[in-house]
């Protein structure tokens, strides 16, 4: 058994954040199921959104938040994360990470805002942030970062010992984790999950292969509550190309001036929102995109940035122009094909801004959390605001006191007579399988019958799964399948509860929007 003060299972903006902003006199354990840097957060290109003009204000950007969460927006928890952004940037900096737009430079712009306050490294910015963060933790004595090391389980008082309270009154101890082929015990006074989302769900996505929804599915089995998983955000435009598929075309590029047009060169926003035309919010672009594809019969739609010129493109974003140059297109010279694919998983485990939870010795941040910042849709650039914040914040509660640990007899796993996976391609076709129903019925625009179809086909996955789980040796694939699994039921049980169409959540049976904006929670036994 392995023994820390606190237990952070992720190493993105938010764990790293937290481990960093822990006393040194603490001994942190941070786990991360591949090698750094990693996550969302390496990917990330267009910035952070954080005020940092006088002309701009937090109130401002209160109002540009709410607006785009459609009614369920949780402003004392939105104002409580916008207001940190001045101290996170100034955090950055002092970790030797100062970002454009935040002193000198000039901040981006991306829709939705009302101001160019979206503070980058180029659009590099995760990449630069992840490594930089990575390389300060690995020289911290009380830091022991632990790669490729795979969390399966919580373990909690309850599972331990029958007799101690299950739900509120329950305690995280630690966590089970799969590391070398072998499954280890890890106990800690605090445990904190910090594991991203769940962008493998989906057919097309952004995210690269580990965002899984390890955490949030974690969480749900222990019995907390999870929110709102039926907001699923897609980034309207991501590289269409055979081999390049999870590559990013940043929506700052719509802030410079390019335009999305179709296959005869229309620019077709101007037919589904004038007024803001590309840069309407994202779920307006997504679904304007996705219904434009319906009608032309066409898989994609362009990105046209010709207009910025070469010099402009490869100063600015040189990420995404040596991409697209890799990629065979030439983005000076002709428009970049792109289509819209998942990328935030909006909705995740009720939790506080210091990551606190229902559950005691357990905290949730960052994109596996919900705190209520996005309410029903994801401002831009709001994420990486909320990871890191949510990070520095559960160092600071933590740093107030941990709780007392139960005398709590802990077993190590118990593998019974499981057996190694042999067939591979059971859970390969079960991935494939599940990323198509999800892709198919619980997309950008939903029916009831979709919707029905997905959860039937997603229970007898999920059974198949199961089965296997239990009498199969722990496998990374196979534990992301059963996560997978999890959080894509949690999605489709959410999406046929709100009978409304509201922010990401647009529903054909129902398109209009309910006059009392409600959350939608499901819990492990009572929903
Ligand atoms: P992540 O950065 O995703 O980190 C999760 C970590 O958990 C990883 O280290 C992973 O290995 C680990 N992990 C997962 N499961 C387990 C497990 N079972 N055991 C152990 N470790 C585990 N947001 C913005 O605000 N601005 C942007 O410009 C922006 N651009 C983006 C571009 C792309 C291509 C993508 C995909 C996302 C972008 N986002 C952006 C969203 C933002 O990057 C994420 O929301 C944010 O980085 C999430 O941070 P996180 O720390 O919560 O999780
Ligand atoms: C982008 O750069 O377009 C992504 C920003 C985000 O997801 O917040």
């Amino acid at each position: 058994m392995r023994r820390c003060d606190v237990l952070v299972i992720g190493s993105g903006m938010a764990g790293l954040m937290c481990a960093l902003s822990l006393p040194e006199k603490m001994k942190v354990t941070v786990l991360s199921k591949t090698p750094l840097p990693a996550g969302s957060t390496y990917h990330a290109q267009g910035g952070i959104a954080a005020v940092s003009s006088e002309e701009d204000s937090v109130e401002m950007h209160l109002a540009d938040t709410v607006r785009a969460g459609a009614g369920l927006v949780d402003r004392n928890a939105a104002m409580e994360i916008i207001k940190r952004g001045k101290p996170l940037i100034d955090a950055l900096k002092s970790y030797g990470i100062p970002l454009a737009g935040a002193g000198s430079g000039t901040a981006v712009l991306e829709g939705g805002h009302s101001f160019r306050r979206v503070l980058h490294y180029y659009d590099r910015t995760g990449r630069f942030i992840s490594r930089r963060l990575a390389q300060i933790c690995r020289a911290r004595g009380n830091i022991t970062i632990i790669e490729r090391a795979f969390a399966i389980n919580l373990i909690t008082a309850s599972r331990m010992a029958p007799e101690a309270a299950s739900g509120p009154g329950d305690r995280c101890l630690g966590a089970y984790v799969l590391l070398e082929g072998v499954v280890e015990t890890f106990l800690a006074g605090e445990t904190v999950i910090a594991t991203g989302g769940a962008g493998k769900a989906y057919r097309y996505t952004s995210n690269d292969d580990s965002t899984t929804g390890d955490g949030i599915a974690m969480a749900y089995r222990a019995g907390l509550p999870v929110r709102n998983m039926e907001f699923y955000q897609f980034h309207p435009t991501c590289l269409f190309h055979p081999d390049y598929r999870n590559f990013l075309i940043t929506e700052s590029l719509r802030g410079d001036g390019a335009r999305l047009v179709d296959h005869e060169g229309r620019r077709f926003m101007e037919m589904y929102d004038p007024e803001r035309m590309e840069l309407a919010p994202r779920d307006v672009v997504a679904r304007a995109i996705d219904s434009h594809m319906k009608n032309s019969g066409m898989d994609h739609v362009y990105l046209d940035a010709t207009a910025l010129g070469e010099d402009f493109l490869r100063s600015h974003f040189p990420e995404v122009t040596c991409g697209v140059l890799r990629a065979g297109i030439v983005p000076w010279e002709t428009p970049i094909p792109v289509v819209p694919a998942a990328h935030y998983c909006v909705g995740g485990v009720v939790a506080e801004v210091d990551g606190t939870t229902a559950m005691k010795g357990l905290r949730v941040i960052g994109e596996a959390a919900s705190t209520g910042l996005h309410g029903a849709n994801r401002l831009g650039s709001n994420s990486l605001l909320e990871a890191g914040v949510m990070g520095m914040e559960a160092a600071k509660s933590i740093h107030g006191g941990i709780a007392g640990q139960p005398e709590v007899p802990v077993r190590g796993w118990f593998y019974g007579r499981a057996r190694p996976l042999q067939e591979s391609v059971l859970v390969d076709h079960s991935w494939a399988s599940l990323r198509s129903v999800m892709w198919d019925y619980v997309g950008i625009v939903r029916t009831d019958k979709r919707l029905r179809r997905a959860l039937r086909l997603l229970e007898v996955l999920s059974e198949e799964t199961e089965e296997d789980y239990w009498n199969l040796l722990p496998s990374v694939e196979l534990l992301e399948l059963r996560n997978l699994c999890t959080v894509s039921t949690l999605m489709t049980k959410s999406a046929l509860r709100r009978r409304e169409s509201r922010g990401l959540h647009y529903l054909l049976d129902c398109p209009d929007t309910s006059p009392t904006p409600r959350d939608t929670v499901l819990r492990k036994g009572i929903s």
